[in-house]
């Protein structure tokens, strides 16, 4: 289930974030505020009731179920849309670090993972800004599946046709949904999104080689 966020907010900060003219302050204080991605990829999360009393009268209401939703920043890019997410709502955090193999774009590399191993019940939110060749975004899914999960959403900035048509392709069995702001044309030869944004981590955090 593919969702694009539109709404003319997302669209005028997403335009600021694409301008190869911002500078990375600016950048990660407009990566946080697309917390709006994090609404609608959250419609979905699991309540129970919860009975209170407010100074007025008793009435029940609603909690997060448990276990609470685990939010799992893809390294190093996926850590610049976590603050937003943990405004919105107190999750559990996990950590995976995965990069690509720069000779073999759609193959993946996991130097990090700090993460549950039963996932099995828990609402999984795994962040990145870039759905680029979809490479990572499986490898990670997989790597949560693994260990149980069957509910994963994805929430990107920026998705590029080839790679949802690669997440289609490479997963299922699985409750999967991809939470995006837009889908821009294509990739290029090196496959960065085009128009995209560049190199998110490099422009969150600057370039480190
Ligand atoms: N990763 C990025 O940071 N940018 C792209 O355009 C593609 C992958």
């Amino acid at each position: 289930e593919l969702h694009v966020l539109n709404h003319p907010l997302v669209e005028h900060k997403l335009t600021v974030l694409r301008d190869k003219n911002t500078p990375s302050s600016t950048f990660r204080e407009l990566v946080s505020e697309l917390v709006m991605l994090g609404h609608e990829a959250t419609r979905n999360l699991s309540v129970v009731a919860a009975p209170i009393e407010t100074p007025v009268a008793p009435m029940t209401g609603k909690k997060l179920a448990s276990p609470r939703p685990i939010i799992v920043p893809v390294l190093r890019a996926g850590l610049g849309m976590l603050d937003g997410m943990t405004r919105l709502i107190p999750l559990l955090i996990g950590f995976l670090g995965m990069k690509r193999d720069e000779e073999h774009p759609t193959q993946q590399v996991t130097y990090a993972n700090r993460l549950p191993e039963d996932l099995s019940g828990r609402q999984c939110f795994l962040i990145d800004p870039m759905l680029a060749t979809g490479g990572t975004l499986v490898a990670a899914t997989h790597y949560l599946a693994e260990r149980g999960a069957k509910d994963v959403t994805a929430i990107n900035i920026i998705a590029a046709p080839e790679g949802i048509k690669y997440v289609e392709e490479h997963i299922a069995a699985i409750d999967f949904k991809v939470v995006v702001c837009a889908v821009d044309e294509r990739l290029n030869d090196k496959c960065y999104i085009v128009p995209g944004l560049g190199d998110a981590g490099d422009r969150l955090y600057g370039v480190i080689d």
